[in-house]
C-alpha cells in the first residue's frame, strides 16, 4: 500500500518572515546543497564571503546573492544579514561563530561544530549567553525518508525503539585527493556523524551506556588513500536497546545505498536514504510504503534553515540547536576514540 499520512516531513518556512543570510564559506557543499536549496525556497540572500576569490566566482548571477563581501568583517557588519550561515571547515568555524555571535547574528554552522567536545561546549554556552539562535547543519534529520521515520517514531508508530540499524553499500573512491582523506578518523567523524545524529534522535531519552567502533581500510582501497573506508560502531543503551552501524565503504554494486531498519517493540520502519530513496511502515495495522517528495540533497539543507527561522520567529530553541548537536558529537568522538584503542568500549552514561 502506497500513502501519504499528511506528515509534516517538508522543509517549511515563516511567511512573515524573510531574514537576510550571509554565507561565511562558498565551497563545494554551499554551491551544491545549501544555495540551491535556499534558492528553491525563495530565501533572501544578502551576501557571501571566502577569502579564495574562485569560490564565489559565478554564484552571484546563478543564485541571486546580492552582495559579495571582501572580508568577513564587512559582511558580519551589515545590518541586513540577521543569519549567518558558516559553511568553513571546523578548524575555521569556531573563531567565526565568536565574532559572529559578537556582531549580534544568528547561526547555522556545518557539522561537526567542533574538533573536540570543549570547543564545542564553549561555543554552546557563548551562543546561550548572548540569547541569539545557533543550529548546526544535521541537514539528514530533514532528508524524507528519516524525516518520516522520526516523525512516525515521535508519533509512536512502532512503540518503544529497541533497535537501530545502518548499512551503507557505498564506494568511497571518490575520497583520494580530497581535503577528506587526511581528516583524522574521516569515515566516522565527518562522514558517520549524520548517522550518529539521527540513531541519537531515534533514540532520544534513553541513556547510553557505551559506544565503540572500528575502521579499516578495504582490501580494494587505492595505496595512494589515507582514510579508512569501511568502519563500523555499535551503541549500546541501559535498557537494552542498541544500534549498529555498518559502513562496507568500498563495495561494488549497482544497488548502493544507505539502508535502515528500526525495529520498535509494536512495528519497524525500514527505507534508503541515499541515492535511492523509500520509507515503509510495517506494523500489526498493514505494511506502508510512503510517498514523498524530495531529497536529502538540496532538501534537508532547506529543512536546517528553515527550523532556525521559526525557532527565531517563535522565540524557542530550534530541534537542531548547537545544544541538542552536542551529544550527537559526543557519540560520534565516542567513537572515534574506540576506533583509535583497537575497538575498545567506551563508557558514555548519557541521556541523549
Ligand atoms: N551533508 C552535509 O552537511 C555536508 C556535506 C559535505 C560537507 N559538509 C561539511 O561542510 C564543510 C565544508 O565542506 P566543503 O566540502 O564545502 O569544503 P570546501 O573546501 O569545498 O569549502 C570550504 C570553503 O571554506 C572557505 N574558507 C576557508 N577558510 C575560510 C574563512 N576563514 N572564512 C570564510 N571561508 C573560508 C574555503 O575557501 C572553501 O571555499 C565541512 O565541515 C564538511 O564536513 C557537510
Amino acid at each position: 500500500m502506497n500513502e501519504n499520512h499528511d506528515l509534516p516531513y517538508q522543509p517549511r518556512f515563516p511567511t512573515d518572515y524573510r531574514p537576510g543570510i550571509g554565507i561565511i564559506g562558498s565551497g563545494n557543499i554551499v554551491r551544491s546543497a545549501h544555495l540551491p536549496a535556499y534558492q528553491k525556497h525563495g530565501l533572501n540572500l544578502v551576501g557571501v564571503y571566502d577569502p579564495f576569490p574562485e569560490a564565489t566566482q559565478g554564484v552571484q548571477e546563478q543564485f541571486g546573492i546580492q552582495h559579495i563581501y571582501g572580508s568577513l568583517e564587512a559582511l558580519l557588519a551589515d545590518p541586513a544579514v540577521e543569519i549567518v550561515d558558516i559553511a568553513t571547515f571546523p578548524e575555521q568555524r569556531i573563531p567565526i561563530m565568536r565574532q559572529a555571535l559578537a556582531a549580534g547574528k544568528h547561526i547555522l554552522a556545518q557539522k561537526p561544530l567542533a574538533l573536540d567536545m570543549e570547543q564545542a561546549r564553549e561555543i554552546v554556552a557563548e551562543a546561550e549567553r548572548s540569547g541569539l539562535k545557533v543550529a548546526v547543519n544535521q541537514n539528514g534529520r530533514w532528508s524524507p525518508p528519516w524525516r518520516i521515520a522520526t516523525l512516525l517514531i515521535q508519533d509512536g508508530a512502532i512503540g518503544e525503539v529497541m533497535a537501530v540499524t545502518h548499512l551503507f553499500d557505498v564506494n568511497f573512491g571518490w575520497v583520494p585527493g580530497t581535503r577528506f582523506d587526511v581528516i583524522p578518523h574521516w569515515v566516522i567523524y565527518d562522514y558517520s556523524i549524520h548517522w550518529f545524529d539521527i540513531t541519537r534522535c531515534w533514540l532520544a531519552g534513553k541513556t547510553i551506556e557505551t559506544v565503540s567502533a572500528k575502521e579499516y581500510k578495504t582490501s580494494n582501497q587505492p595505496d595512494k588513500s589515507e582514510a579508512a573506508w569501511g568502519m563500523w560502531s555499535e551503541i549500546h543503551c541501559l535498557d537494552g536497546a542498541n544500534a549498529i552501524l555498518r559502513c562496507v565503504g568500498g563495495s561494488h554494486s549497482r544497488q548502493n545505498g544507505h539502508y535502515f531498519w528500526i525495529h520498535g517493540a509494536k512495528g519497524t520502519i525500514r527505507g534508503c536514504v541515499l541515492p535511492d530513496r523509500f520509507v515503509e511502515l510495517d506494523s500489526e495495522k498493514a505494511q506502508t510504503r510512503f510517498d514523498f517528495q524530495g531529497e536529502w540533497f538540496p532538501d534537508g539543507f532547506a529543512g536546517t534553515m528553515g527550523e532556525l527561522m521559526w525557532a527565531i520567529r517563535e522565540n524557542r530553541q530550534p530541534y537542531n540547536s548547537a545544544r541538542h548537536h552536542l551529544a550527537s558529537l559526543a557519540l560520534t568522538l565516542a567513537a572515534c576514540q574506540s576506533a583509535g584503542n583497537n575497538g575498545q568500549p567506551v563508557g558514555f552514561n548519557e541521556v541523549i
